[in-house]
C-alpha cells in the first residue's frame, strides 16, 4: 500500500499555517473529521446515557461506539475500555485503587525510562502503602532495557510492574511481550504506558500481555483525553472509590462523573481516520488499522532514516536515540548551544522542534541531560520530505 502523503496532509487544517511540525510526541495535529465530530456532538442533542429519550440513546451510542473504536485500535475488549481526562489522571486513579490491596513487605517495580506519569503515581501510592519500590534501569549508551534488567528486580513479593511500551524521550521500545511473560510467571500485574507507542505501532494488548494498557488519543490525531484498556474480568476485581448512585458496572465505575462525550466521539473519528488510511472499506476496521499503522510506520521510518543520516554527517549533533527497536522520535543536542536556543531559532523559521525533558525526568537525568533535556524530533503521518529538508537546512545553518 502506498502512503498518499499529500492527501493525508490536506486533511489537517492546521498545516495551512505553514509550520513544519516535529512536535507530534507532545500532541499531534487534528484532522478536520475529528474536529467536526467534536463540534457535531456538541451541537447535537445529547444528555446522559440512557434508553428512554432520543438524547439519552444518542449519548449511549457515542459511548459504545468510542469503546468499540478503541477496542479495534488496541485489540482489546470494548467492555474493558475506560475513558478519562488524561493518562496521568487515570494512572493516579488506578495506582490509588490498586494500592489498597498492597501490604507491608510487598514490592512494585517502575522503570527509569518512563514518563513521570508512569512513575510518580506508583511511587506516591507505594509510599502511602509502605511498599518497596524497585527500579528497572536502562543503559544510557544504548537507551535499551533488557529482559535481564527486568528479571533482576522481580521477587516473590512483586505486585505490579509499570513500564512504557515506548519512551517519549528517546523512542526506545522495551521488549514488553517478554516482560509480560516474566511478570506473570511471578504472579504480578503489568501496567503499560502506551501513550507514545500507540501513535506508531499496531497494538495488540492481548498478545502483548499488558494487564493495563494506557494511551491518549491526542497523540494519534484525536482529542485530549485518556484511555485505559484492560480485560473486563480483571476490572471486576478492582473497586475504585465512587459515588453511591453512580453505575457500579465495568467499565463505567472507573469513569467518575459525566464523561466528555464530545471527546469520545472525536476519538471514534480519529480511529476511523486512521483506519481510512489503511485500505478498502470492505475489510474490518481492525484489519484496516493494521494496514494503516504499518504504512504510517514505513513512512515515518523512512523520514527518520533521512534525518538520522543528516545528523550523523555532522559531529556537532549528538543523538541519544540509539535503541535497536524504537519509534521515529529522536532526542538530540547541538554542541555548544543550549537546546532551548536551538528550539527558539528553529521556531523563528516556523519549524517546531521543542526542547525539554518532556516529563521523562528520570530518563533525562540518567542520560546526563539533567532537568534540561534536549531537542526532540517526532514524526507523524503528516510529516513530509519537505519538512525534513527544511529542518536539516535550518540545522546546518545554525552550526
Ligand atoms: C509516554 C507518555 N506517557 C504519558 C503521558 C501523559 O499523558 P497525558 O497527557 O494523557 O496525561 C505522555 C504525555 O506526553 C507521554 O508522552
Amino acid at each position: 500500500m502506498t502512503f498518499q502523503i499529500d492527501a493525508v496532509r490536506e486533511q489537517f487544517p492546521a498545516l495551512r499555517e505553514g509550520a513544519a511540525h516535529f512536535d507530534a510526541p507532545g500532541g499531534s495535529l487534528i484532522p478536520a473529521v475529528v474536529a467536526e465530530a467534536v463540534r457535531d456532538t456538541l451541537e447535537s442533542a445529547i444528555c446522559q446515557r440512557g434508553s428512554t429519550t432520543s438524547a439519552e440513546r444518542r449519548t449511549n451510542e457515542i459511548v459504545l461506539n468510542a469503546r468499540e473504536a478503541m477496542a479495534d485500535l488496541l485489540g482489546a475488549d470494548p467492555g474493558g475500555i475506560v475513558f478519562g481526562r488524561s493518562m496521568t489522571q487515570l494512572t493516579f486513579d488506578f495506582s490509588r485503587t490498586l494500592a489498597q490491596s498492597w501490604g507491608a513487605g510487598d514490592e512494585i517495580v517502575v522503570s527509569r525510562l518512563d514518563h513521570d506519569s508512569n512513575i510518580r503515581p506508583w511511587l506516591l501510592a507505594a509510599q502511602r502503602a509502605g511498599v518497596v519500590v524497585r527500579w528497572i534501569e536502562f543503559d544510557p549508551a544504548t537507551s535499551e532495557i533488557t529482559i535481564e534488567d527486568v528479571e533482576k528486580q522481580l521477587t516473590a513479593r512483586t505486585r505490579l510492574v509499570a513500564i512504557t511500551a515506548a519512551s517519549n524521550l528517546v523512542g526506545t521500545r522495551p521488549p514488553v511481550k517478554e516482560i509480560a511473560q516474566l511478570v506473570h510467571e511471578n504472579g504480578a500485574l503489568l501496567y503499560v504506558d502506551g501513550v507514545h507507542n500507540t501513535a506508531h505501532a499496531f497494538v495488540d494488548v492481548e498478545d502483548m500481555g499488558a494487564d493495563f494498557y494506557t494511551c491518549s488519543p491526542y497523540k494519534f490525531c484525536g482529542p485530549h483525553c485518556g484511555v485505559i484498556a484492560a480485560s473486563p474480568a480483571l476490572l471486576e476485581t478492582v473497586t475504585p472509590d465512587k459515588l453511591l448512585p453512580s453505575a457500579d458496572t465495568v467499565p463505567e465505575r472507573f469513569e467518575l462523573g459525566t464523561p466528555a462525550f464530545e471527546l469520545m466521539a472525536g476519538t471514534t473519528a480519529a480511529v476511523n481516520f486512521l483506519a481510512d488510511l489503511g485500505g478498502a472499506p470492505s475489510s474490518s476496521r481492525r484489519s484496516r488499522l493494521k494496514g494503516a499503522l504499518t504504512a504510517i510506520g514505513t513512512h515515518e521510518d523512512h523520514l527518520r532514516g533521512v534525518i538520522e543520516e543528516g545528523l550523523a554527517a555532522h559531529p556537532q549533533f549528538t543523538v541519544y536515540s540509539r535503541a535497536q527497536r524504537r519509534t521515529p522520535t529522536l532526542l538530540f543536542t547541538v554542541d555548544g548551544m543550549e537546546s532551548r536556543e536551538v528550539s527558539a531559532a528553529l521556531g523563528r523559521q516556523n519549524i517546531n522542534v521543542p526542547a525539554s525533558n518532556f516529563y521523562a525526568l528520570e530518563a533525562s537525568r540518567h542520560l546526563g541531560l539533567g532537568d534540561t533535556g534536549g531537542l526532540r524530533l517526532g514524526l507523524a503521518p503528516y510529516s513530509s520530505t519537505t519538512d525534513v529538508d527544511r529542518l536539516l537546512t535550518a540545522l546546518y545553518a545554525l552550526i
